[in-house]
């Protein structure tokens, strides 16, 4: 018996960071995605294939003991075998760049949930949210979960921790276009960066918290209007916050400002440090922004809102 399922990336547009500390921040997911698929298999064996290398274990092992990127996946297996005599192979596939700050490895989770209890019960997307964000803490354990909450309803979404998501009703029709630094990072350590600038700038912190809340509850306002350039100007702003706690670097601060020349208004997408940037563009300047980054010589390419989320198959 097999089972497929697919999840799509994301863009944080508004408020990474600032959400781990209960801030709102605003997601959508794009058009571009992580597929999974299971298949229960005779024998004691839980295997993982995918493009940035493979996982074979017997059940039962501590996930603390695992040091590979894939241990989400093997931790959902492990959990839906329990008790049932079978192992399960896994393949993963994805056209989301990986480790880059577009959630791919939230997608992994959410489609790795999705696949795999597939093969022994029927769930609800609320399930296999809470599954996939148990997954995620297995990488990174302070998530918000944020990323896996977009990339299982897709759309464009506010989101906090104490309240979850309100899907936004407009359907914005801007483009995104994506430079990436190909600089990898771990959001992990990016985050606990962050924990660190706020033990030691607590004011400061609580100001920029104060100052992000009221900027997106501006955006929700402009999201009603569809004014592109009054968002843009807010992701610029945005921008300046994600500077002053310390997640940007030289590389991404380039790629922002040859991305401002052009577009609406440019930021840091994820946890920062390496990753991605977006520039908010419409038909108007979606070519000039990318002939602009690629004449630099950055990798970049556009996307648009996935409105599909989670897909099982
Ligand atoms: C990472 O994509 C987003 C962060 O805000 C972390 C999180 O929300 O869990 C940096």
């Amino acid at each position: 018996m097999k089972s497929k399922a697919s999840s799509p990336g994301k863009v944080i547009l508004f408020g990474e960071h600032f959400v781990v500390y209960g801030v709102k921040a605003i997601l959508c997911a794009i058009n571009k995605r992580i597929t999974v698929t299971a298949e229960k298999v005779d024998g004691n064996k839980i295997s993982i294939k995918s493009n940035i290398g493979n996982l074979e274990l017997e059940p039962n092992k501590l996930i603390s003991e695992i040091d590979s990127p894939l241990k989400p996946f093997y931790y959902l297996a492990d959990k839906m075998i329990k008790n049932q005599n079978t192992g399960i192979d896994i393949k993963v596939e994805s056209d989301i760049p990986l480790g880059v700050g577009l959630g791919s490895s939230s997608a992994c989770c959410v489609a790795g949930a999705a696949a795999i209890s597939k093969l022994f019960r029927d769930t609800t997307k609320k399930e296999i949210l809470e599954m996939a964000i148990e997954a995620e803490r297995t990488i990174f354990e302070n998530t918000s979960g944020a990323d896996c909450t977009v990339c299982t309803y897709g759309g464009i979404m506010a989101y906090d921790k104490k309240n979850g998501f309100t899907k936004i009703e407009s359907e914005p029709n801007f483009h995104l276009v994506i430079a990436n630094s190909n600089i990898e990072h771990s959001t992990k350590s990016i985050v606990a960066g962050v924990k660190q600038f706020k033990e030691k700038n607590e004011d400061e912190f609580s100001r920029l918290c104060d100052n992000e809340a009221k900027l997106i509850e501006d955006v929700l306002k402009i999201l009603k209007t569809n004014s592109v350039g009054e968002l843009g100007k807010k992701i610029t702003e945005n921008q300046k916050y994600l500077e002053t706690i310390g997640v940007s670097n030289d590389k991404l601060r380039d790629m922002i400002q040859i991305g401002q020349k052009t577009s609406f208004g440019a930021k840091i997408t994820g946890a920062g440090g390496g990753g991605c940037i977006f520039a908010l563009t419409d038909t108007s300047n979606l070519n000039q922004t990318i002939n602009e980054l690629q004449s630099k010589n950055y990798d970049c390419f556009s996307v648009k809102i996935d409105f599909k989320g989670l897909d099982t198959f």
